[in-house]
């Protein structure tokens, strides 16, 4: 991997940097072969295609597959709606977010999060159901809230649009089972796959997000490109010098020995608000467990915080730079914004805010970011960086699948499966048994 377009700077989460409250270098000697080992099994686990995620972006057929059904569902179609929620949704909100500024393609409407009526109602006021596709995305197909907001948007489209509305359909779902898969079968509509051995919050280089990413005109190989290349790197660097591993020791070490069980990931960056949400998520459901695998009660689990920078910098930082010492902070930096501008000279102003005047605004976000990482520094904070190149479809599938290789590492060393959730069940359950009753 070509190391200039993302690196992981970890300085300040070590003690010479932070104090007693940094991961001393007898810590990190003792983490590395426990990392080593980590890695063998998530390679192990990939090598079984027992977990997919590692090797999603070498799916060439499911790239030409996602752009050939978005070529033709532009041709006909303005908008796309996309129904899903959890790992289902949060990855192609992210790309949506994150690459506003390159995409090009169809006006894409997100829905099946939430059953408030507000959701969908405020979308069905901005498209013409004629010009409309919908995209619903389940890969167990029984999910309450993408599924009954699809069964309204069906009905609305059989009313409209007649016969023909499984047209305007295409479900992304389980290769093989599940009632979604069933419905597409028994009404005809186009469908894509979401892999067997990939879990929803590690498919968004699936089907899941690159249909819709491709339908929003983003470079979906490029987006795949960059996760092979953190892929790749993970496979072929040393543990202790692979930047995800790094990431999942470090942050292991901090929630273990200092119980630093907080992990703030703050990108400075207003495009990357909702790349943090699906970040909160993976941490969250993938790392909150009650027992080892083995079935040991242990209670495990890191609490992540999304948060966006410099905004964040006004409304959370006071906590993370005086509150409890139980946080970790991850910046995110975007070396080079593309587009800019420069804040002008306003003569007959007072210098107070001509200072700030000759600076283009990346580098205002560039100066504010390394300020509130010093600041955390020098307060004894552990904190790190991760730093891409620019905001682009490859910078982007390489944080996604950073991410995702850091949290099956921290799974690892933490002992938890981090590829279920029994946790979600329990109120599943109680949802049943209300509707029913
Ligand atoms: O990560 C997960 O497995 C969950 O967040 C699921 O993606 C979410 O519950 C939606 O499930 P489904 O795709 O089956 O509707």
């Amino acid at each position: 991997m070509k190391k200039s377009w993302l690196q992981y700077d970890d300085a300040n989460m070590r003690r010479d940097q932070v104090g007693k409250t940094g991961v001393s270098t007898a810590e990190w000697t003792r983490i590395v072969p426990q990392l080593r080992a980590a890695k063998q099994a998530i390679l192990q686990l990939d090598r079984t295609k027992t977990q997919g995620f590692l090797s999603l972006p070498k799916d060439a057929e499911t790239v030409k597959n996602c752009e050939a059904r978005a070529a033709q569902t532009r041709k006909r179609f303005s908008d796309l709606i996309v129904l899903g929620i959890g790992g289902s949704d949060l990855g192609a909100r992210a790309i949506h977010h994150a690459l506003s500024h390159v995409r090009k393609g169809m006006c894409v409407h997100f829905a099946g999060s939430s059953t408030d009526p507000g959701q969908l109602l405020r979308i069905l006021n901005e498209v013409n159901l004629k010009k409309t596709c919908v995209n619903v995305v389940s890969k167990s197909g029984g999910t309450l809230e993408p599924m009954s907001a699809f069964l309204i948007l069906r009905d609305r489209l059989k009313t409209q649009i007649g016969k023909r509305f499984a047209e305007h359909v295409i479900a992304t779902t389980d290769p093989l089972d599940g009632v979604l898969r069933q419905i597409a079968i028994q009404e005809g509509y186009a469908t894509l796959p979401i892999p067997k051995n990939v879990g929803g919050r590690f498919s968004v280089l699936s089907a899941c997000g690159l249909f819709p990413a491709a339908a929003m005109g983003v470079d979906i190989a490029s987006l795949l490109r960059g996760g092979r290349e953190i892929a790749d790197a993970f496979r072929g660097e040393s543990s202790s010098v692979n930047a995800p591993s790094r990431y999942a020791g470090l942050h292991v070490i901090a929630s273990r020995k200092r119980g630093q069980r907080i992990q703030v990931v703050m990108p400075y960056s207003a495009s990357l608000g909702e790349f943090a949400k699906w970040v909160r998520q993976l941490v969250a459901e993938s790392l909150g467990k009650k027992q080892t695998r083995s079935g040991r009660s242990v209670f495990e689990g890191v609490t992540p915080i999304a948060a966006v920078g410099p905004e964040d910098q006004h409304s959370q930082l006071q906590l993370y730079a005086e509150g409890p010492f139980d946080k970790t902070v991850t910046a995110i930096g975007v070396a080079s914004t593309g587009r800019d501008m420069m804040v002008p000279r306003a003569a007959g102003l007072p210098d107070a805010v001509n200072r700030f005047s000759g600076h283009s605004l990346s580098s205002l976000l560039t100066i504010e970011r390394e300020a509130t990482m010093e600041s955390l520094r020098r307060v004894h904070r552990p904190n790190g960086t991760i730093q891409i190149q620019s905001l682009d479809e490859r910078s982007l599938g390489g944080l996604f699948q950073f991410y995702e290789i850091a949290v099956a590492m921290m799974g690892e060393l933490l002992d938890v499966n981090a590829y279920d959730q029994p946790g979600v069940e329990l109120s599943k359950r109680i949802m049943k048994e209300a509707m029913m009753g």
